[in-house]
């Protein structure tokens, strides 16, 4: 039977599998891979502090990701098929790894996040 998400290490698995999936799709891998470079060093931590606080709440997140996305969306545009396959990756890696009411909680803001950044930024 999998697991709940109960810590850190289960939240930075959650999300070193999802970006292993993101840079490998069609869709999503050439933003990170060629539009905005990212320097995954500094990324994936920055990640997990946002995953963390989302999840368990613990305040260790204080960056501004609309504010992020507007920029990347002013640079190269962002559409609502990238936003889809963003949640359908994170869904399925969530799946695939954990069960439980904190896997739950993790699709549910993902679904949120998501909703709110595609309105604000594409009015869509
Ligand atoms: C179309 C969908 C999306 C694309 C293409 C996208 C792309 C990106 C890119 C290129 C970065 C910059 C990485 C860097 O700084 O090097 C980033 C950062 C980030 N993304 Fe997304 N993103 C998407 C959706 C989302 C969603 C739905 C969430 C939240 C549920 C999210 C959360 C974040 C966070 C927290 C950061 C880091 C912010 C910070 O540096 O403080 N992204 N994203």
């Amino acid at each position: 039977m999998k697991m709940d998400i109960t810590d850190a290490t289960d939240i930075a698995n959650l999300i070193n599998t999802f970006y292993d999936k993101v840079k490998e799709d069609e869709i999503l891998g050439p933003i990170f891979n060629v539009q905005i470079p990212v320097n995954w060093q500094v990324h994936l931590p920055v990640m997990y502090r946002f995953w963390e606080n989302a999840i368990f709440y613990t305040g260790g997140y204080t960056g501004n990701p609309m504010a992020l996305h507007a920029h990347i969306h002013k640079k190269i545009g962002l559409e609502a098929k990238q936003f889809e396959r963003w949640l359908k990756l994170f869904n399925e890696t969530t799946d695939e790894l954990f069960e439980g009411e904190k896997a739950e909680l993790a699709k549910e803001r993902a679904l949120s996040i998501a909703r709110v950044m595609q309105q604000k930024l594409l009015n869509a």
